[in-house]
């Protein structure tokens, strides 16, 4: 089937997708409806991976997977709203900070899983038993221009008396991670809340009284969630794309600053409502709904959040981002898709997976949109577009070091590769100093 099918990366176009496309993809979103399920959802044991690659799909008729076909591409030509920056002589210089490469950093990592007592274990890949450390030794050099390697101390102490939040799903967590263990260099943090799942948490660093939170809201909207701790599923998540998900909202004023991102999440089978009317779904094969397509309620999402966000009396800085790449090979997480390339991709050498086109095609126009209206406001209201950066590094992921010492009893285990999160330390450090650059700096780009 349409294996080379390319659509252009303008998302108008996804208006005019034809039905092998709509087939293909359906099929293998309910597949990575299950991928996101597991790799997204906390504290997953083992077991609860492999019983959950069989049970979800057995009670949805679907046909056989697609298990070596590989993933459709598409070109990658992007043009990126350029950023200023200054030289040491007040010369303006156009820069985009989000392309680039990775160059060699003997320098290597800035903290180490003994220095970082927030590391979860599913991110602690050298404990895990990862054998390779080449890439610790890679730093994020945009073409244009330097970025300067986060300064924990400079960054807390700009961040005096502030709060700082970061919304979103699994991988906000992941780089929330990062940067408190960066961070943990300087100061230690004190965590003073967690909610019932350890989902979203909050922790303060006492001398520069600087709160950092972590909220979890991978729709960002309002959403019902039938997932158990293992992230089975026991009914369709039922999206509301009218409503936000109150959970960030009711807190959101009290952060100075925010980096909020969603996406993967909208690739899971779910229904629709709106205006209190079931309107369509995605994937819900037998249900009798409008296939709307997760474009549809994703862009319904982003665009609410960001109605909000400019909307909003209070006004933060701003960072949206950009979807994260996944970087499975040679079959998708549930098929033996695996990740144990050592070395980054260079620009150009890899393309960016469809979905990942289309959901980032959506931010960008969002963001572009809302932007212009917040700066009238006076809100600052930045992209943070990490996507084609960390589609270079597929070799950052734990894969099989999600789990402890995977091959300790089995050297031919067959193990769940988690090629989706990124290990700690590792390349998702380098989203700080874009972080640091945009925030601290934000001055050089205005
Ligand atoms: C360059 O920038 C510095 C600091 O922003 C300022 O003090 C200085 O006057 C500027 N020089 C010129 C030539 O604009
Ligand atoms: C850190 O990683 C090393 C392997 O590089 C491992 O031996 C050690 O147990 C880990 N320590 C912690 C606290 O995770
Ligand atoms: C700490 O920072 C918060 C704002 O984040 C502020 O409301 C509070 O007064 C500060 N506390 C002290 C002791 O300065
Ligand atoms: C929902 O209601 C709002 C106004 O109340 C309207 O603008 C919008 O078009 C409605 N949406 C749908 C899908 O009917
Ligand atoms: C599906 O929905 C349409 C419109 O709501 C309705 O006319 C049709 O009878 C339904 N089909 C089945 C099999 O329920
Ligand atoms: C990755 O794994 C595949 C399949 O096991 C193997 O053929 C390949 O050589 C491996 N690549 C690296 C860089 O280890």
């Amino acid at each position: 089937m349409g294996k080379e099918m390319r659509f252009d990366s303008n998302p108008s176009s996804l208006h005019k997708q034809n039905y092998v496309f709509c087939v293909k993809f359906a099929v293998s979103f309910l597949l990575m409806g299950l991928v996101f399920r597991l790799f997204f959802s906390d504290s997953i044991t083992l077991s609860s991976l492999i019983e959950t690659t069989t049970s979800p799909l057995a009670d949805q008729k679907t046909e056989p997977l697609p298990v070596s076909s590989p993933p459709v591409q598409t070109l990658s030509a992007f043009d990126f709203p350029a950023s200023e920056t200054q030289t040491s002589a007040n010369e303006t210089i156009k820069c985009d900070i989000f392309k680039g490469n990775w160059i060699a950093d003997p320098s290597g990592p800035r903290y180490t899983n003994e220095s970082c007592h927030v590391m979860e274990a599913h991110q602690n890949c050298m404990k895990n038993g990862r054998p390779d450390s080449g890439y610790f030794y890679w730093r994020w050099s945009p073409r244009d221009c330097d970025l300067p390697k986060f300064n924990p101390r400079s960054f807390l102490d700009k961040m005096r008396d502030k709060s700082m939040a970061f919304i979103g799903d699994s991988i906000s967590r992941n780089h929330v991670q990062s940067l408190l263990c960066i961070l943990s260099q300087v100061e230690e943090s004190v965590e003073v809340y967690h909610d019932k799942e350890y989902r979203s948490k909050r922790w303060h660093f006492p001398t520069r009284n600087f709160t950092l939170s972590v909220i979890w809201s991978p729709f960002l909207i309002k959403a019902a969630i039938f997932e158990d701790i293992n992230g089975v599923s026991s009914s369709e998540i039922q999206l509301h794309l009218e409503e936000l998900d109150r959970v960030w909202t009711d807190q959101y004023n009290n952060f100075d600053y925010v980096v909020i991102a969603g996406g993967k999440w909208f690739l899971k089978t779910a229904v629709y409502h709106e205006n209190n009317t079931v309107t369509g779904c995605h994937y819900c094969p037998g249900k009798n709904l409008t296939e709307l397509g997760f474009e549809y309620a994703y862009r319904k999402a982003v665009h609410l959040v960001l109605n909000f966000i400019t909307g909003s009396e209070h006004k933060p800085f701003v960072l949206y981002r950009t979807t994260t790449p996944d970087h499975f090979e040679n079959g998708e997480w549930f098929s033996g898709g695996y990740c144990n390339r050592t070395v980054p991709f260079k620009e150009g050498e890899v393309d960016m997976k469809d979905v990942d086109t289309v959901l980032r095609n959506i931010e960008l126009e969002e963001v572009e949109k809302a932007a212009t209206v917040g700066s009238e406001k006076g809100l600052k209201l930045k992209l943070l577009d990490t996507t084609q950066l960390t589609l270079l590094r597929p070799d950052g992921h734990p894969g099989p070091y999600r789990k402890f010492q995977p091959f300790a009893e089995d050297k031919n285990a067959k193990v769940q590769n988690d090629c989706l999160h990124w290990c700690l330390p590792g390349p998702i450090d380098s989203w700080n100093d874009l972080v640091m650059e945009l925030f601290v700096n934000a001055d050089k780009y205005d």
